[in-house]
């Protein structure tokens, strides 16, 4: 639908302002206690939200905004964690795919034989699969095709790191424990973490949505680069704002 507008959210004021100040005709919207900025953006409708921290926020305002706006495309976007060593601050990641790093289950073990963080199996999520008319348990969600294609045709314009494609793990934790970081990166292959993406991939993949997640690395505790580098906020959202215009000179 040509007038309906593209969700992009960022968790915190600095994964949202410099989108924010790029609008023309902005109107402020919020959802309750939470931010949101509708306009336009090279001409195009779009809508802001801040969300906050973490899953649950993420979702829900993802869900509000698919009923408010009825968005064409969802994109989550903003900081993340490395969860591999090649990865340097302000290095981006395309998400190819989400996962769930909280959704699993661990095997049996009885009192007293401890609780050892990867003796897991991988659980995953229920989301609507409208081809299965069910909804189905899934480990891990796929970014849609088109948008992904935009992210890779704006790559060149980007210059203070290197770009990749890959898996981006959520889960509302921070992982500071290196030998835990080697562990998801193995069990679910994920390049990076952060903690709303696959939320709302799960929300927009039962909705119908079109879906991607970018992720610029802000911190990588197999580097010792913590704290974090919020640096890394607006240079995502510039790189955002370049895979939109390519986004939009294909359709
Ligand atoms: N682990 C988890 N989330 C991270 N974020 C940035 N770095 C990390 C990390 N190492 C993102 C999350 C959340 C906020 C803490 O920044 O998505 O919004």
């Amino acid at each position: 639908m040509k007038d309906s507008p593209i969700l992009i959210q960022g968790a915190m004021s600095v994964e949202t302002a410099e989108l924010i100040g790029a609008l023309a005709n902005a109107k402020e919207e919020p959802f309750g206690p939470w931010r949101c900025v509708r306009g336009e953006l090279f001409g195009h409708p779009v809508v802001i939200q801040e969300t906050q921290w973490g899953m649950a926020n993420a979702a829900a305002l993802a869900a509000l905004a698919i009923e408010r706006y009825q968005p064409s495309a969802i994109l989550s976007q903003g900081t993340a964690g490395a969860h591999d060593a090649s990865l340097h601050v302000y290095d981006i990641v395309l998400g190819v795919q989400t996962v769930n790093e909280s959704a699993w289950q661990s095997h049996y073990r009885p009192a007293g034989a401890g609780a050892p963080y990867d003796d897991l199996k991988q659980l995953g999520v229920f989301a609507w699969d409208a081809e299965k008319n069910a909804f189905t348990q899934e480990v891990y969600h796929a970014a849609d095709e088109k948008l992904l294609a935009a992210a890779r045709r704006a790559i060149p314009t980007y210059e203070r790191g290197k770009i990749v494609e890959g898996t981006i793990g959520t889960c509302d934790s921070w992982n500071c424990a290196v030998d835990r970081v080697n562990f998801l990166r193995q069990f679910y292959g994920s390049l990076c973490e952060e903690m709303e993406g696959d939320a709302v991939a799960q929300i927009a993949k039962s909705f119908g949505v079109p879906f991607l997640a970018v992720r610029i690395i802000s911190n990588s505790i197999l580097k010792n680069q913590d704290p974090w580098d919020l640096g890394t906020g607006p240079a995502c959202q510039r790189f955002v704002m370049n895979v939109l215009k390519e986004y939009w000179s294909a359709t």
